[in-house]
């Protein structure tokens, strides 16, 4: 009898352990690697900056053929942050900025009356990676932009479109959303 009562024991301890492991382990989302001016959401998935007298340059990477974006601080979810959003078509580099209108949704800062304040840099699409730069000014004056200030904290919104999504509306196959100082 003391022998079957431990082995029942035994299986509760494993059964709890292995249940521990799980709920704590997920794999699927990658920590994020920040270091001083880059992010790192997961692999070639990456947002670097540098700040000089009145511009911003950014320069982001995602593995994907579709857009790549950027936004700051949301109120909920995607609701009113400010976003630079991009992608490459037969080697032109295509870049708009945006206004997020809902929780999920956004539209172009010109389609609600404010500016585009973005220039672009380059872009490339290669190995399935796209890779952007541009430069957006720190304070451009538009109520559709964050003023970005080095060494503030912001709420940093990273997203990509699926292959080929050539287009601003396509909805993301990854989005992340982390706190991040500039
Ligand atoms: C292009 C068209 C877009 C559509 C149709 C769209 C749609 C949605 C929808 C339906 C959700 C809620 C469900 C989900 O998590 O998937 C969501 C959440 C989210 N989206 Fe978008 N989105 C778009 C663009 C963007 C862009 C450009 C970014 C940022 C760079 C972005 C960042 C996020 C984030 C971070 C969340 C999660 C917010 C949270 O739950 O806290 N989205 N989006």
């Amino acid at each position: 009898m003391k022998q079957k009562q431990t082995g029942w024991m035994l299986v509760c301890v494993l059964l709890f352990a292995s249940a521990a492991v799980f709920a704590g382990g997920s794999p699927e989302e990658p920590e994020p690697v920040t270091t001083a001016n880059r992010v790192e959401a997961a692999e070639h998935w990456t947002v670097a900056w540098n700040f000089n007298d009145e511009m911003v340059e950014f320069t982001l990477t995602a593995p994907t053929t579709g857009w790549v974006s950027i936004g700051f601080n949301p109120s909920a979810r995607m609701a009113d942050a400010s976003y630079i959003i991009g992608y490459v078509e037969d080697g032109d580099v295509y870049l708009r900025e945006d206004y997020g209108t809902g929780r999920t949704s956004h539209a172009s800062d010109v389609s609600l009356g404010g500016t585009d304040d973005v220039q672009v840099i380059s872009g490339t699409e290669s190995d399935g990676i796209t890779t952007l730069s541009f430069a957006v000014p720190r304070d451009s004056g538009d109520e559709y932009d964050t003023v970005l200030t080095p060494g503030e904290t912001y709420t940093l919104l990273m997203a990509y479109g699926p292959d080929g999504s050539n287009n601003f509306t396509a909805r993301h196959s990854q989005r992340t959303a982390l706190e991040v100082e500039l």
